[in-house]
């Protein structure tokens, strides 16, 4: 059976949906950056093993990520999910998880990468928001994409309304695109493309719930 990690800052709401999607794999470890991120207790409350590795504690950003890599490489895990981890990665840490190291992203990426993209798409008026599973690449928020769901952007929304909308989809494309990793549905070719096993799950690859 495979094996997975999940880092996380902070909630680990999308860290619980992977947890009760009892996925083809075994959750090795959930390592956080933050000693007070709520997603600990919850890991712990489920006999999941948790590692702290506080991101203050080191001056440099590389000295971070080698002892965060240490840790993560002591499970040996086949994929390593970013569940709401709000650090961002050397190059070198990247490169080292090439096709390994998936991330959740709130928008319809290449829209709005960055922070505060809630917002940022309610500023533009966009009518079309969503949230978007993608293999890391150096480039920050810009890898290949696995699934992404797409909600409508309402008239009277608030970041706060819109933001609930896009997480109820993360919480079901996150397990699904997890699940197709480690039954080989989904995998990242040698081009850096992310391709399908059956046409049936390149289909599934858009989730576009009916406009309210
Ligand atoms: C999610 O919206 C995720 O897309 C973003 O940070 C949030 C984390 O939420 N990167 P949670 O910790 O999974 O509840």
């Amino acid at each position: 059976m495979k094996k997975i990690v999940i880092l996380i800052s902070g909630r680990g709401s999308n860290m619980q949906a992977l947890i009760d999607a009892k996925l083809p794999c075994r959750i090795a470890a959930v390592i956080s950056n933050r000693a007070d991120a709520p997603g600990l207790e919850i890991a712990k409350q489920h006999g999941i093993p948790t590692q702290l590795v506080a991101h203050k504690n080191y001056a440099e950003r590389a000295a971070f990520d080698t002892a965060l890599a240490g840790v993560i490489d002591s499970y040996q895990p086949d994929f390593v999910v970013l569940a709401g981890f709000m650090r961002i990665l050397t190059e070198q840490f990247v490169n080292r998880y090439r096709a390994r190291l998936v991330n959740i992203h709130p928008s319809l990426l290449p829209a709005y990468a960055g922070m505060n993209t809630h917002e940022r798409a309610l500023q533009d008026g966009v009518k079309i928001h969503g949230c978007t599973i993608h293999f890391v690449t150096p480039d920050l928020d810009h890898g290949p994409v696995i699934i992404q769901a797409a909600v409508p952007v309402l008239h009277d929304d608030t970041p706060q309304i819109l933001s609930a909308r896009v997480l109820q989809q993360e919480h079901i494309i996150y397990p699904r695109a997890i699940r197709w990793l480690c039954d080989g549905t989904a995998s990242l070719n040698a081009k850096g493309r992310v391709v399908f096993k059956g046409a049936e799950h390149a289909h599934a690859a858009l989730i576009a719930p009916a406009m309210e």
